[in-house]
């Protein structure tokens, strides 16, 4: 799916211009068979999130080569592709993937997401610290990308944790720019922080303090960063609080477009009349895959009625396959699914439907059709998803959501909760979900639509812009 134009005028056309700072590009470029050059839309929440609404504004967006197309792209300078102004950065390919795949998931993301085993892990070693020379030198590179081609007096918004170190180097050669930062994680607290190297960890929170401002989807990751800096005697910066909401426009359009309606024939051909329920995320930890499927296979075992009753759709992609802890969460959690379906499956019901091939409006159809969307992350900084999916269901669906999720405090009143490592828990709360019943059901599933399209992206960049002057 590739993003469409939008007719909004916001960003670039705003009084000051504006310029996109993130690892990951709102396209991304690979070679057809005919060895062309193709655009197709990047992936994850930030650039779902975000990407239509920057899209034919005018804004410039810097982001990473990450692949050999893209690097090519790089060479050409800022790029008009799919109604962006895009400039994508090629760096030394050992150092990017030291910044990427050590530094910023192997290392922050796990940091700020808690997902660290820590009688074995970290190890911070020389390949760690050459991982972090690495994220100082991609950040300076960005830093230079950004100095190039942002127009006089711009704002500068720069996403994520990637792109901790861009202010300072920033300051000296761009004084005209004003830089905001806004985490799309969560952000650890002065304990989980103190897992990082002193160095490091200092470096980075004072490379954030240096944005005019700092931003986060939910109050609890705001408070932990400003602990976290006055726990290592940093001054925090101003901070806000700015969840992003669904862009219902795209969302929808692609739950209308042809591809849509081709995957929902094809999911209602398969799920009939029996119950339903829906997952769509990256296959990554934080998201709680394989306790998600214990849950559901704990279902079954306690309460055989439902065996035949519902199918557990799974429309989960691929991520970060650089790592080995993804690969090996990969393979686990296809062998839950596999044992599940081994055990249950009937002549005419297979309990789990999984499907890995990063198709969004098959993604958006099982989103529609669901009678129960779960989202049980261990924490995430906010799970766009779970208001996405309010945005399209057509069943008066039910939201099962993990507390750790960043949407919980805007969501929490209209959900059936679940505690992410409780799988008899979860079980239980899809259980309630799954048999919940006419006006109740329907007064959920209506408060969790209201609840979910009370902001929308326009908002979040307002706030952003708003945080900048
Ligand atoms: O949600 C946080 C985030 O880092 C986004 O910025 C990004 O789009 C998403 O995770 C996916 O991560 P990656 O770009 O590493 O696939």
């Amino acid at each position: 799916m590739v993003p469409r134009m939008v007719d909004r005028p916001s960003a670039g056309s705003a009084a000051r211009p504006l310029v996109m700072v993130s690892n990951r590009g709102p396209v991304s470029f690979r070679h057809d068979e005919a060895g062309e050059i193709v655009a197709r839309r990047g992936a994850g929440g930030l650039v779902s999130g975000i990407g239509p609404l920057m899209a034919g504004t005018g804004a410039v967006w810097v982001a990473a080569a990450m692949s050999d197309a893209d690097r090519e792209v790089a060479a050409t300078g800022v790029t008009d592709v799919e109604g962006f102004r895009f400039r994508a950065l090629a760096v030394d390919p050992d150092d990017y993937r030291a910044f990427y795949d050590v530094m910023a998931n192997a290392a922050l993301w796990f940091v700020h997401h808690g997902l660290y085993d820590r009688a074995r892990r970290p190890v911070i070693d020389r390949q760690w610290w050459a991982a972090w020379a690495a994220y100082g030198t991609v950040n300076q590179a960005f830093a230079e990308g950004v100095a190039e081609v942002a127009p006089e007096g711009a704002v500068v918004l720069v996403q994520d944790l990637h792109l901790c170190l861009l202010a300072e180097p920033l300051a000296v050669s761009r004084p005209d720019l004003d830089l905001v930062h806004f985490s799309h994680t969560p952000f650890a607290g002065p304990d989980d922080l103190r897992v990082l190297p002193d160095d490091a960890r200092t470096a980075l929170l004072r490379g954030m303090a240096g944005h005019r401002a700092c931003g986060f989807h939910t109050a609890r990751w705001r408070d932990a960063f400003v602990a976290s800096c006055r726990a290592d005697g940093v001054e925090p910066p101003a901070t806000f609080v700015s969840p992003l909401g669904p862009d219902v426009d795209d969302i929808g359009g692609v739950a209308a477009g042809p591809a849509g309606a081709a995957a929902l024939a094809d999911i209602e051909e398969t799920v009939g009349d029996r119950r339903f329920i829906a997952r769509v995320d990256r296959i990554e930890l934080s998201k709680n895959l394989i306790r998600g499927f214990l849950a559901y296979e704990d279902l079954l075992d306690r309460r055989p009625e439902w065996r035949e009753g519902v199918v557990f759709g799974a429309y989960v992609y691929p991520s970060r396959e650089g790592l080995p802890e993804y690969l090996a969460y990969r393979t686990e959690v296809e062998g839950i699914v596999a044992r599940i379906n081994d055990r249950f499956a009937t002549a005419d019901w297979t309990p789990v439907l999984y499907d890995a091939t990063d198709d969004f409006p098959r993604s958006v159809a099982a989103l529609r059709r669901a009678d129960v969307v779960l989202v049980n992350p261990i924490r995430d900084g906010l799970n766009l998803v779970a208001k996405e999916a309010a945005v399209v269901n057509e069943r008066d669906g039910v939201l099962v959501l993990s507390p750790e999720a960043g949407v919980w405090d805007e969501l929490a009143n209209a959900v059936i909760p679940c505690h992410p490592f409780d799988i008899t828990g979860t079980a239980d709360a899809l259980h309630e979900a799954l048999a919940l019943e006419g006006e109740p059901r329907q007064a959920l599933s209506a408060r969790w639509r209201k609840l979910s399209t009370a902001r929308n992206p326009a908002d979040w960049l307002a706030d952003n812009l708003a945080a900048a002057d």
